[in-house]
């Protein structure tokens, strides 16, 4: 059963993961599985989408696939484009990224009325701009003078990110959820923000900041990360939802997944990119009273943030991203524990459900479905990075095999909303 959605900036991971597979040595042992017959697979895969998008959809940001035809989601800037941009250059299309880039420049305003999600804007549009911009050089295209400190991707880049500082000015430093491009953050806008949604702009902002020499961006992520370090419960854990006038923890569930997730990531990918020490030593905390209190033989529950009290014995497909980020932590073997304990879960179903009850071994109810997400594929990558494992390689095969069977449609790819 399909739901009509495009993810195509969810299959990223996926390019990514045949990609970075070449040039590894074959695997050791077992069920061989063909990397380069996988990697023109994955190629065709994604023209499919790409094509379709820019056949059908643009300049609208996605495609909806079963229709046919594009809609906007995030705001209004052609977002599937701006998500596109690095992949084509990891697959190599610099004619199509420079013609795109003109796109872009002539048809992208961000001085408009829309409400936009600060995470998402950030996430998708600072992020897929800058990641973009930074590639470009290394991918053979023709930069301007002054690169990596001066191009039309960073100066968009940083007009979007500007639209987004207005968010963060609260009396914690915490930002507000939804801004409004033109005015700034509307009057009567809820305060409450999920800790995901205050906890992942350093990566993008700290990156901005660095190009463009103003501070502003970093200062920004930084005090935000700082709040939400100072409010953890005594047992050292974050909920999911925060007023960011008052402090107070309105969701007090703790976890690893979707809610808080990127929150965790960007500390540990945010210590790496800036070799921060700080915040390496806030995720390492934080990761003790996880491993403490959430983890039951290498699955990861919700509690409880002030008591640690089991709340929901469940794993969400979000979640999945965590054994890569333990293997960027050196935790390999508790890594490759938990990542075969997902990997079961995609066998059992053939791609992995939005939320599974562990106890119950099943779905849970109005959360069956598969919008494609790329979490799972991310820790393979960085798994068959660190171990060769040829059992990473062939969870790549069943992602390809999978998403081709029961997602691929004549328009591109849609969202599963069961297993059948
Ligand atoms: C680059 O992308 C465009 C648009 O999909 C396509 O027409 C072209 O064949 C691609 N070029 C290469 C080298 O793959
Ligand atoms: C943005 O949100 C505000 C407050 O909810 C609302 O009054 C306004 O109409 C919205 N603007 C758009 C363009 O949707
Ligand atoms: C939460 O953070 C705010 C702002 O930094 C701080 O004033 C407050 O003391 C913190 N609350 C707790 C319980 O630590
Ligand atoms: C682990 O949990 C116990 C209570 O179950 C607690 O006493 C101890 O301080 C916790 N340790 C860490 C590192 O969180």
């Amino acid at each position: 059963m399909l739901l009509s959605a495009s993810p195509l900036h969810r299959l990223g991971w996926l390019w990514l993961w045949v990609l970075h597979s070449l040039g590894q040595p074959p695997p050791a042992a077992g069920k061989e599985v063909d990397v380069a017959r996988y990697r023109e697979r994955v190629k065709s895969m994604f023209y499919h989408a790409y094509d379709n998008y820019l056949e059908n959809a643009f300049p609208y940001d996605e495609l909806r696939p079963l229709t046919c035809d594009g809609q906007d989601t995030w705001g209004s800037f052609s977002l599937t484009l701006i998500d596109a941009l690095d992949t084509l250059l990891i697959l190599g299309n610099v004619s199509e990224f420079q013609r795109v880039v003109s796109v872009l420049q002539e048809g992208v305003n961000f001085d408009i009325d829309v409400n936009a999600s600060v995470f998402e804007t950030n996430i998708r549009v600072v992020g897929g701009l800058l990641s973009a911009h930074l590639l470009s050089k290394k991918a053979g295209v023709e930069v301007e003078a002054g690169w990596p400190c001066s191009g039309p991707l960073l100066r968009m880049a940083e007009d979007a990110a500007r639209k987004l500082l207005p968010a963060f000015q609260t009396p914690t430093g915490m930002p507000y959820g939804t801004v409004n491009l033109l005015h700034g953050v509307n009057p009567g806008e809820t305060p409450i923000t999920c800790t995901a949604g205050i906890g992942t702009f350093i990566v993008e902002f700290a990156t901005l900041s660095h190009l463009t020499g103003d501070p502003i961006f970093e200062d920004v992520a930084r005090k935000a990360l700082k709040t939400l370090w100072k409010n953890r419960s005594d047992i050292g854990l974050v909920g999911n939802h925060v007023d960011v006038v008052t402090a107070k923890w309105v969701a007090q569930d703790a976890g690893i997944g979707a809610g808080v997730d990127s929150y965790f990531e960007y500390l540990v990918k945010g210590a790496i990119l800036l070799q921060d020490e700080e915040l390496m030593s806030m995720f390492l905390d934080y990761n003790k009273a996880i491993s403490n209190y959430t983890k039951f033989d290498d699955w990861y529950l919700w509690v409880q943030m002030y008591k640690g009290t089991v709340s929901m014995p469940v794993f969400q497909s979000l979640e999945a991203y965590w054994p890569g980020l333990q293997s960027l932590i050196g935790d390999i073997d508790s890594a490759m524990r938990t990542f075969l304990n997902y990997y079961t879960v995609w066998k059992q179903f053939g791609g992995l459900p939005e939320f599974y009850n562990i106890p119950q071994g099943y779905t849970v109810e109005k959360r069956e479905g598969y919008p494609l997400r790329p979490e799972l594929i991310e820790s393979a990558m960085y798994l068959y990075r660190a171990t060769q494992d040829p059992t990473l390689l062939e969870l790549g095969r069943d992602v390809v095999e999978s998403i081709e069977k029961i997602s691929k449609v004549e328009c591109g790819f849609a969202t599963v909303k069961y297993f059948s």
